[in-house]
C-alpha cells in the first residue's frame, strides 16, 4: 500500500498545534524533576493512563497540569525545540504553533520567559531543520476579556514574535462575542486573527468567529456541517479549517475515525487541513492524524492527500512566494 508512504513524505504545514500539548509525559516528568516541581501523578504510566477523555473539558484539565511543570525559558526552548524536530521527520516544512500564554502567567512566570524560550526555538529550528515556523498567542476563553486585554498588553513589546492571535480552551458557554473588543484590538495592530469554534459548539459560534471576530480560519469547525448556509460561507471565502481528527476521537467529537467528516468537508470544497492539536494527548503527531484518518476512511484517496498539503500551504499565513515555492 502506497497511500500512507505518501501521506507521510508530502511536505506539509501545521496549522493547528498547541505547543503545551506537544509536551510528552516523559518530558513532564523530567521538567518536574529540573524544577522540583511536585506531580499528582506517581510516574509516566500513571500519567498516561489518566489519558482517558470524556469530551473537551475532561482533557483540559489535565492539560493545564501538564503545563504546571513549565518555569523557565530554557523549559519552553525544550519542549519546542522537541516539537519541531518531531514534526520535521513528518515532513512538516511550516508550523504555526499556538501558545497559551496565560496558562504560565496566572502561575508567576513571566510572559517574556515564554516568548522569548519558544521564539528561540522557532529560530534555532530554521536554521539547523530548514523548517519555517511561528507562533500565535492564543487567550484563553474561560476566562475574561479583561483578562485577554492584560495578556495583549504584556505581550505587546514581543510583538515582532508572534504572527497572530487565537481563541481557545473551553468552548461551550464561551461564544466568540466575548472577545470582540480584544480581537478588534489585535487587528487594529496588524495581527492575523484566528478561532477555535464549532469543536463542540454550535454551528453559531463560527457564525461569530467569522462575524464578529473576523477570524482568517477557523480552528476545527466540524460542527460546520449541521448548517447549510454556513457550509456555503466558508467554502465561497476560502475560509480555512484546521481539523484535527484524532483529538475529535479522543475528546469523544466522533464515535470512530470511520464516522469524521473530512471527507464531508473536502466534498463541500471548504479549504480544510489536516493537524494534530495536541500530540502528546491525542497518540499521534500529525503523519499519524494522515495514516490513521486516511486507513479509517478508504473514500479518501492520493488527490484528497495532495489537496490537503495544499490547502496547508493555501491557509498558512506565510509569505506568498513561499507558499507558492511549496506547493
Ligand atoms: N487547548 C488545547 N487544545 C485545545 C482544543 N482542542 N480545544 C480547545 N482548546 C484547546
Ligand atoms: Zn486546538
Amino acid at each position: 500500500e502506497r497511500l500512507p508512504a505518501l501521506l507521510a513524505a508530502m511536505p506539509k504545514a501545521e496549522l493547528h498545534i498547541h505547543i503545551e500539548g506537544s509536551l510528552e509525559p516523559e518530558m513532564i516528568f523530567a521538567l518536574a524533576r529540573r524544577n522540583g516541581v511536585d506531580l499528582p501523578y506517581a510516574n509516566v504510566e500513571a500519567l498516561r493512563r489518566a489519558y482517558a477523555f470524556t469530551d473537551l473539558q475532561s482533557f483540559l484539565d489535565i492539560y493545564y497540569a501538564g503545563a504546571s511543570v513549565l518555569l523557565k525559558e530554557q523549559d519552553f526552548y525544550d519542549m519546542a525545540s522537541a516539537y519541531l524536530a518531531r514534526a520535521a521527520m513528518d515532513n512538516v516544512v511550516h508550523a504555526e504553533i499556538f501558545f497559551d500564554p496565560q496558562t504560565h502567567t496566572a502561575r508567576g512566570v513571566a510572559i517574556d520567559t515564554v516568548i522569548q524560550g519558544l521564539h528561540r526555538a522557532c529560530v534555532d529550528a530554521r536554521a539547523e531543520l530548514g523548517i519555517s515556523a511561528s507562533l500565535i498567542l492564543s487567550f484563553l476563553r474561560h476566562l475574561s476579556e479583561e483578562d485577554a486585554f492584560a495578556t495583549l498588553e504584556q505581550a505587546l513589546p514581543w510583538m515582532d514574535k508572534f504572527i497572530g492571535v487565537g481563541l481557545d480552551s473551553s468552548e461551550l458557554g464561551h461564544p466568540p462575542e466575548k472577545f470582540a473588543r480584544v480581537f478588534a484590538r489585535c487587528r487594529e495592530l496588524g495581527l492575523h486573527v484566528v478561532a477555535h469554534a464549532g469543536e463542540e459548539g454550535p454551528p453559531a459560534y463560527i457564525w461569530g468567529a467569522l462575524d464578529v471576530l473576523k477570524a482568517e480560519r477557523i480552528d476545527h469547525g466540524v460542527q460546520a456541517v449541521h448548517d447549510a448556509a454556513l457550509m456555503r460561507r466558508l467554502a465561497e471565502e476560502r475560509i480555512p479549517l484546521t481539523v484535527c481528527p484524532l483529538s475529535n476521537l479522543k475528546l469523544c467529537v466522533f464515535p470512530s475515525l470511520a464516522a469524521h467528516n473530512l471527507p464531508a468537508l473536502l466534498e463541500a470544497g471548504l479549504v480544510a487541513t489536516v493537524n494534530s492539536d495536541d500530540p502528546a494527548y491525542f497518540g499521534g503527531y500529525i503523519n499519524a492524524n494522515f495514516i490513521q484518518t486516511f486507513a479509517a476512511l478508504p473514500i479518501l484517496t492520493a488527490r484528497h492527500a495532495w489537496q490537503l498539503a495544499h490547502n496547508s500551504f493555501e491557509a498558512s499565513f506565510a509569505p506568498q512566494a513561499e507558499k507558492r515555492a511549496w506547493g
